[in-house]
């Protein structure tokens, strides 16, 4: 899949929309109220797409502020920064353009594409230094591995993270099976991952999210990799909700769980997960299934958009540069 995610064209942001796969479609984001709409939206998601857009937003920013208006850039860099909570990629995208824009649009719109072209590699060598490490824990014959959301080339610029990995360990032909979480409520495992993986020729299957613990139970897993939206110092890890119960689940059965994610998600600000501010979206999005409500009329819901996943549990989180272990 070499189609990128999101990327500088003309005069505006250019993004693939989403919310609407697995049909295709792309869309254009001229203003920084239709940033901070597409965040929200979840028209761009996953944590290194959202730090991208962070800093391709505040390039846009800066040129519809090209007066040089420093403090109207800051206040629309702020209000990106906060659309949604989780991801500490978002902040940190826009935090690395903010000193160029001093130096004009330009030089806004060069910082932005840097990280953008910084994201690709940084996803690219994590994805192999993932698949190094499964190679080596699990053995060299072909393996099931289970993923739960999407941490593939559309969280990401144009490879991915977790599924960047498996994507590496197919090249490899070490890849029998991917069991992919369908990530209740909005679907990114089913809608999105499975659409990658069909891309790429990977065999797969989707499965609601309550069967991944089980499925683990019986053997039928080698390894989960996973993403994050966010690392804590202790090396907490804060990723879709449900991603708790695959490590929990990976850790009585004695299989590697792996979290595999860019330094730019690595918070060494939060001293550990319960720190992290977790996103609650609209209930709205666990009441209605397919656009149909099918909870009664007088039942609210509670939606945490994502868990924390205690270090203790975690085999190793992989970045670009390094491993990390708990102990
Ligand atoms: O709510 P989303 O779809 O933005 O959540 C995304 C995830 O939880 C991903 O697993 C995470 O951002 C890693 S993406 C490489």
């Amino acid at each position: 899949m070499t189609v990128r995610t999101l990327e500088w064209v003309d005069d505006h942001i250019d993004v693939v929309d989403q919310t609407a796969l697995p049909q295709w479609r792309r869309v254009a984001l001229r203003t920084v109220d239709d940033v901070v709409d597409a965040i929200g939206r979840l028209v761009v998601r996953g944590a290194p797409a959202l730090g991208v857009l962070g800093a391709l937003g505040v390039a846009l920013a800066a040129r519809q502020h090209a007066d040089g208006d420093l403090d109207a850039v800051r206040a629309d860099a702020d209000r990106i920064a906060s659309a949604r909570p989780t991801a500490v990629n978002l902040s940190h995208g826009v935090r690395a353009v903010l000193p160029a824009v001093e130096r004009g649009p330009d030089a806004a719109l060069a910082a932005a594409r840097q990280l953008l072209e910084d994201d690709a590699l940084a996803c690219a060598a994590l994805s192999r230094r993932g698949a190094a490490l499964l190679r080596e824990r699990v053995g060299p014959q072909p393996m099931v591995l289970a993923t739960h959301c999407n941490a593939g080339a559309l969280a990401c610029v144009d490879w991915g993270t977790a599924l960047g990995v498996v994507r590496a360990l197919h090249g490899e032909g070490l890849v029998r099976m991917v069991l992919v979480g369908e990530t209740r409520p909005l679907l990114q495992g089913a809608r999105i991952t499975a659409t990658e993986l069909v891309a790429l020729d990977i065999p797969h299957r989707v499965i609601v999210d309550a069967a991944g613990p089980g499925l683990i139970a019986t053997g039928a897993v080698d390894a989960v990799v996973v993403g994050a939206d966010r690392v804590a110092a202790n090396l907490d890890v804060v990723n879709k909700v449900g991603t708790y119960g695959l490590a929990l689940a990976s850790a009585r059965a004695g299989i590697p769980f792996v979290v595999a994610a860019p330094e730019s998600t690595l918070d060494p600000v939060a001293p550990d997960g319960v720190a992290v501010t977790v996103e609650e979206r609209d209930g709205a999005e666990v009441l209605q299934f397919g656009g149909h409500r099918v909870a009664p009329a007088e039942s609210t819901a509670l939606n945490p958009a994502f868990d924390i996943t205690p270090a203790d549990l975690v085999t190793a989180i992989v970045t670009e540069s390094r491993v990390l272990h708990r102990t």
